[in-house]
């Protein structure tokens, strides 16, 4: 039999721990009552699993049933919290790191002795559509994490950990890419001469229904690319602004390149 995974602490309910939390009670794999939460400002989530039977900021006792944990605070904060909790965790509890750029080595010292997982989530594992990028150097920590991971959308296993600063880059913070996209569409279409709300609504549309048929086909994206483009017509005539020379390619390069130098200087 699989050993069990819960209680699941969770140390930072934020934004992104916060997804993780919905997403679990949302696919029903982690019930409120295996939950437990610390954060010193519980935001919504974190305050209706708590109504729902969630422990909420529950004793060193409390902590140390947990079977797994996972940090979710911000990368220049952890190693306050790390000193803090390591003494109240079971020596056969497994770690799991959500935080840019924490390198396995520096979790390992904080945590001796711990199975240590790094994963790389999007937020959308709270709607059960999310990615997660998963390493760890031993064979329990990376099982763990695939039976967590996998009902909150895409589990990616990385062969190596350095992979992790361009799954950080490529995923955790691609959303936000994704989101710049739509604002500037939005921002293209009324300053072209569109009302505010209509634009919003068409931007918007663009994107979720394009999302929707990369999922629904399973087609390639050049090949859904390829059928809204016919030749010598308006989406063509935009795509060679936007993609011919390798415009596009150099620009998501760059920005993908941007974030892996910060996850590594975040590691440093
Ligand atoms: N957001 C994303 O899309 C995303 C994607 C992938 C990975 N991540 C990773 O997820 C981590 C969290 O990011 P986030 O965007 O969720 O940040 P966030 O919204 O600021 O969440 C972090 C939470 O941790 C709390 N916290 C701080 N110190 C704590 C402590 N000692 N014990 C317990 N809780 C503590 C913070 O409270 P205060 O606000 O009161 O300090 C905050 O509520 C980061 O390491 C980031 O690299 C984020």
């Amino acid at each position: 039999m699989a050993p069990r995974l819960s209680p699941v602490l969770v140390v930072g309910a934020g934004h992104m721990g916060g997804a993780l939390v919905a997403g679990w009670l949302r696919a029903r794999t982690v019930t409120p009552a295996e939950l437990i939460l610390r954060d010193p400002v519980p935001g919504t989530v974190a305050q209706s699993a708590a109504r729902e039977g969630a422990v909420l900021n529950g004793s060193p006792a409390a902590m140390a049933t947990a079977r797994t944990v996972i940090l979710a605070v911000k990368p220049q904060t952890w190693r306050a919290m790390a000193t803090e909790l390591a003494p109240c965790v079971a020596r056969d509890a497994v770690i799991i790191s959500i935080m840019a750029g924490v390198a396995a080595r520096d979790l390992a010292e904080a945590f001796p002795g711990r199975s240590i997982v790094r994963v790389m989530p999007t937020t959308a594992v709270a709607v059960l559509k999310g990615a997660a990028s998963v390493w760890s150097a031993d064979a329990r920590g990376r099982e763990a994490a695939r039976r967590l991971f996998e009902p909150l959308g895409a589990v990616v296993d990385l062969e190596e950990e350095a992979q992790m600063h361009v799954a950080t880059a490529a995923s955790g913070s691609a959303p936000a890419y994704v989101y710049a996209l739509v604002e500037s569409l939005e921002a293209a279409a009324a300053g072209a001469g569109l009302g505010r709300e209509a634009a919003r609504t068409l931007a918007r549309s663009a994107l979720i229904g394009a999302a929707a048929l990369l999922e629904d086909t399973g087609a390639e994206a050049g090949e859904l690319r390829r059928q809204v483009t016919s030749p010598g017509g308006t989406t063509e005539a935009a795509l060679r602004v936007l993609i011919q020379d390798g415009a596009l390619d150099d620009l998501l390069a760059r920005a993908v390149a941007a974030a892996a130098g910060r996850s590594r200087e975040l590691g440093s």
